[in-house]
C-alpha cells in the first residue's frame, strides 16, 4: 500500500511502522492492565483489539508486501469468524473456543514459518533465523494439535479420561528430546529438507500425546498453557519474518498464559506438573469420618427459603459452575433485587476458580447487570461468613468444601475455599447429591446449619423468586 503514498514520505515508512508498532503495543498493554477489573474490562477488550486494527494497517504499508488483497480478505474473514463466535457461543462454552482460537494461532504460526523458509534458498538464511524457524514449527505445532484433542476433551468427542501408552510420560519426553535435537540439526544443515518435515511431523505427534493423558477435567488448565505457547509460538513466527510487533505481542501473550496458568494451579492447589502428568477429578473420594448413617440431609424448598432470606440482615450468595450449565444469572440477579428491596444486604462471594475458566463467574454476572461493587473476591467477602444469616450456594460444589481444610488426605486440602460453613445458615442449590468437579463428596451438605434446595438452579430461583414476591 505505500505505494498510494507521495513519494516524499516513501523514505520515512519504515521508520513510522516502528512507531505505530509501538504504539499499538501500547494499547496491548493498557487493554491487559484494564482487564485487572470487570468493570473496565470491556474498554480494556476495545483498547486492545483497536492496537491490533493498528498493527495489521500499518503492516499493509511494509515495503516487503507486494500484494494485500489476501491480507485483506484474511482481516475479513477472521473478523466476521470473530464475530459469529463471540455472539453465539455459550458462556459455558468459553473454554472450547479459547482452544480453538489457540489452535488457529499455533498453526498460523508455524504456517508462517514453513512459507518463510519455502520462499528462499535455505542457504540464505542466518543461523538464529533457522533456529527460530525451528522452534515456530515446534512450538506451533504442539499448540495447534494440542489445542484441537484439548477441544475434543471438552466437547466429550474424545473422552474425557486418561488416554495413554503404558510408560507415555517416558515417550513423550523422549519425542520431545529427539525434536530439539532435530531443531539443531535443522538450523546447522537446513539443506536436508527430510529434518524439516521429520521435526513437523513429530511435533504434531507430541501435541496429541502431550494432551490425550490429561483429564477433561484438567482441560481449562492445559489450555491456558497452550495459550501461552501460541503466544511463543506467535512471538517465534515474529523473529522468522522480522516483525517487531508480532515478537512484542506473542511475549505478552506467553507471558499472560504463564501467569494465568500459575494463578490457576494456585487457586485449585495443584501443582503443574500434577496437572500434566498426574490424573485428577472422577474418583468419587467419600468424605473422612463420615459415615453412611450420618450422611442426612435436610430439604427445603421455595417458601422456607423465601422466608428466610427476606427476614435476614445479610445474604451472601456463592455463584458455581451449576449456575452457568442453568444458565440462571438473570433468575439469581432478580432474587437478590427482591431481597434487597427489603432492606437486606446482599453481597456475592466470587471464588477464583468457581466454575470452569478464569473470571468465570464475574462473566456470567457482569452478562445480567450485577452491579460490580457488589461483587466480592474471596479474601474480601471471608471474614464476613460469621456474621451472615444466610449464604445461598448456587450451583458450587467444591469451592465451598471444608474438606480443603479439614481432610489432609483429600485431593483438594489446601485449596482456599469460601468458608461459607462459619455462616448462620446455608442452602444449597443443586440437583442431587453428585460431586463436582474434583469428584469428591460434601460434608457441607450433611451439616446441621445446611439445607438442600434440589432442582435445576434457574428453575429454583424462579420459584424462589415468586415465593418472595407472595410474602408481599
Ligand atoms: P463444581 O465443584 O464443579 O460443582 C458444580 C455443581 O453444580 C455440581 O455439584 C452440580 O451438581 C451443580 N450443577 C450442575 N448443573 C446444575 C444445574 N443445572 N442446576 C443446579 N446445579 C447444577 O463447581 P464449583 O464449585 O464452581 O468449583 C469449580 C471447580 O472447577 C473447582 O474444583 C475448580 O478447581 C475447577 N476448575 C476451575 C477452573 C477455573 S479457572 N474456574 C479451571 C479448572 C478447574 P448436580 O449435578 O447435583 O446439579
Amino acid at each position: 500500500m505505500s505505494q498510494f503514498l507521495p513519494e516524499f514520505l516513501q523514505a520515512y515508512i519504515p521508520s513510522a511502522i516502528q512507531i505505530f508498532y509501538l504504539i499499538a503495543t501500547a494499547f496491548f498493554i493498557l487493554g491487559i492492565k484494564r482487564l485487572n477489573s470487570p468493570a473496565t474490562a470491556r474498554s480494556g477488550n476495545q483498547l486492545a483489539s483497536f492496537g491490533m486494527l493498528l498493527g495489521v494497517v500499518v503492516t499493509l504499508f511494509d515495503r516487503e508486501i507486494v500484494s494485500f488483497e489476501f491480507i485483506i480478505a484474511g482481516m475479513v474473514i477472521g473478523a466476521l469468524i470473530g464475530a459469529f463466535a463471540a455472539k453465539k457461543v455459550q458462556m459455558t462454552a468459553m473454554p472450547e473456543m479459547v482452544a480453538v482460537f489457540n489452535g488457529f494461532g499455533g498453526g498460523a504460526s508455524a504456517l508462517v514459518a514453513w512459507g518463510e523458509f519455502s520462499r528462499f534458498d535455505p542457504g540464505l538464511f542466518a543461523l538464529h533465523e533457522l533456529f527460530t524457524i525451528g522452534l515456530s514449527i515446534l512450538i506451533g505445532s504442539i499448540t495447534f494439535t494440542g489445542s484441537y484433542i484439548a477441544f475434543g476433551k471438552l466437547k466429550g468427542f474424545i473422552s474425557g479420561g486418561r488416554i495413554a501408552l503404558p510408560g507415555q510420560n517416558l515417550i513423550n519426553l523422549f519425542f520431545t528430546i529427539v525434536a530439539l535435537f532435530l531443531v539443531g540439526w535443522f538450523t546447522i544443515d537446513p539443506e536436508y529438507q527430510v529434518i524439516f518435515w521429520t521435526l513437523f511431523g513429530l511435533a504434531l505427534l507430541i501435541g496429541i500425546f502431550t494432551v490425550l493423558p490429561i483429564g477433561g477435567a484438567d482441560m481449562p488448565v492445559v489450555i491456558s498453557l497452550l495459550n501461552s505457547y501460541s503466544g511463543i509460538a506467535a512471538s517465534m513466527a515474529g523473529f522468522v519474518v522480522g516483525n517487531n510487533l508480532l515478537i512484542i505481542s506473542g511475549a505478552l501473550v506467553g507471558a499472560a498464559g504463564l501467569i494465568l496458568t500459575n494463578l490457576m494451579c494456585q487457586a485449585m492447589n495443584r501443582r503443574l506438573v500434577d496437572v500434566l502428568f498426574a490424573a485428577f477429578g472422577g474418583e468419587g473420594v467419600a468424605v473422612a469420618g463420615l459415615d453412611d448413617e450420618d450422611k442426612t440431609v435436610q430439604k427445603t424448598f421455595a417458601d422456607d427459603v423465601a422466608i428466610q432470606c427476606a427476614y435476614a440482615k445479610r445474604v451472601v450468595i456463592v455463584p458455581g459452575y451449576g449456575l452457568a450449565v442453568a444458565q440462571a444469572q438473570h433468575a439469581l440477579k432478580e432474587v437478590a433485587g427482591l431481597i434487597e428491596s427489603r432492606g437486606v444486604d446482599v453481597k456475592y462471594g466470587i471464588h477464583p476458580v468457581a466454575g470452569r475458566m478464569p473470571g468465570h463467574m464475574n462473566v456470567l454476572l457482569a452478562e445480567a447487570d450485577v452491579p460490580y461493587d457488589q461483587l466480592y473476591d474471596m479474601d474480601e467477602i471471608n471474614p464476613q461468613f460469621a456474621s451472615t444469616d444466610v449464604v445461598l450456594i448456587i450451583g458450587a460444589n467444591d469451592v465451598v468444601n471444608p474438606a480443603a481444610q479439614n481432610s489432609p488426605g483429600s485431593p483438594i486440602y489446601g485449596m482456599p475455599i469460601l468458608n461459607v460453613h462459619e455462616a448462620k445458615r446455608t442452602i444449597v442449590f443443586k440437583r442431587s447429591m453428585s460431586y463436582g468437579y474434583a469428584g469428591i463428596d460434601n460434608a457441607l451438605f450433611y451439616s446441621e446449619t445446611n439445607q438442600m434446595f434440589f432442582g435445576d438452579a434457574k428453575k429454583s430461583l424462579q420459584e424462589l423468586a415468586s415465593a418472595i414476591k407472595d410474602l408481599g
